[in-house]
């Protein structure tokens, strides 16, 4: 039997990939996570994923206080403090000489024999993660925009955790590029019987009417409280631009003038298509492009106070 055990190594061109797994920093061949690990028999696991840009994090404290929140509703035990954390974050970032994309870091409720029952909490915790280069300002989609397809949306119910239990999102984004577009936009009935659109396999998702108000659906157990939402939206009140957190239908977006959505690994994203047809002019407008240029500059900023930061503490 052949099998490729570990992904190749990283595109960019820098030094062999290091990857921290429960204490150690290993390069990513040698690194081994159990096969009685609850995240990969169960999904029992959630995850962080915050964005670098020139080498400093963005808006990682927001990250770190989201994954208390995920690992506390499901009675995860913690593997460590947020400065400990952090400091993982920082080493593999220097090791790795990222300058531009993702931090990933993963915590699952440790190894255990399968059971149903969750083991004892004192069971240790899983924690992995690893960096991935990426082209997060000069990325080519972000010019001429996403399409998106809209797909019926087949996930749990509390998606305001943030959980390994990936695959409804990664089928929706597949069926979504069967259908000639590049992400899906996940669609379900609320209440009251009408079909909106929930948020993208892996952003939140955002329109903006013909009269210039923007539209987002409202925080709830119905989606992520992307990290980048909550910066996006605050940019927005400081711009004075028209805001509802409303959702919104899929007839809505098809009659919207512009749309976008937001992440921490793709910022603000313009989108250009929707089922197959132009949306807006079919190119990214004016409010999408001038909010992505204030979030480009503001997380510039706090990274490189980060980077700033992440030095002089080397330097200790
Ligand atoms: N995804 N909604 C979903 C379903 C998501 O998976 C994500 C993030 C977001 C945006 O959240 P934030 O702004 O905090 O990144 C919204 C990450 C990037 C991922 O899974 O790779």
């Amino acid at each position: 039997m052949t099998h490729t055990p570990f992904p190749p190594p990283d595109p960019s061109d820098g030094p062999p990939r290091v990857v921290y797994v429960n204490g150690a920093y290993a390069p990513a061949a040698e690194a081994m996570v159990s096969v009685f690990d609850r995240g990969f028999l169960f999904g029992d696991g959630v995850y962080e994923v915050s964005s670098v840009l020139e080498g400093g994090l963005v808006d990682n404290a927001a990250h770190m206080a989201r994954l208390r929140r995920s690992l506390e509703a499901l009675s995860i035990p913690s593997p460590g403090r947020d400065a400990e954390i952090e400091a993982m974050q920082r080493t593999l970032i220097a090791r790795n000489q990222l300058v531009e994309g993702v931090v990933y870091l993963q915590v699952s409720r440790g190894v255990a024999e399968r059971s149903f029952d969750w083991p004892s909490a004192e069971t240790p915790p899983s924690l992995i993660a690893f960096t991935q280069a990426k082209r997060i300002i000069d990325d080519p989609v972000a010019q001429r925009g996403l399409a998106v397809a809209c797909v019926p949306d087949l996930r749990w119910k509390r998606r305001d955790i943030k959980t390994v239990n990936l695959l409804p999102a990664s089928w929706a984004k597949m069926q979504a590029r069967a259908a000639g577009a590049d992400d899906a936009w996940m669609v379900e009935a609320d209440d009251d019987g009408v079909e909106r659109v929930t948020e993208g396999s892996s952003n939140n998702a955002y329109i903006v009417t013909t009269a210039g108000e923007i539209l987002t659906r409202p925080r709830s157990n119905a989606i992520l409280h992307g990290i980048t939402r909550r910066a996006v939206l605050r940019l927005v009140e400081a711009e004075g631009l028209q805001l509802t957190e409303r959702a919104f239908t899929v007839a809505e977006a098809r009659a919207a003038a512009e749309a976008f959505v937001t992440s921490a690994s793709t910022f603000v994203t313009p989108v250009t298509r929707l089922d197959g047809a132009p949306l807006g002019d079919g190119a990214p407008g004016p409010i999408t492009r001038r909010l992505r240029a204030l979030y480009i500059e503001m997380a510039r900023a706090e990274a490189r106070a980060d980077a700033r930061k992440s030095a002089a503490r080397a330097a200790e």
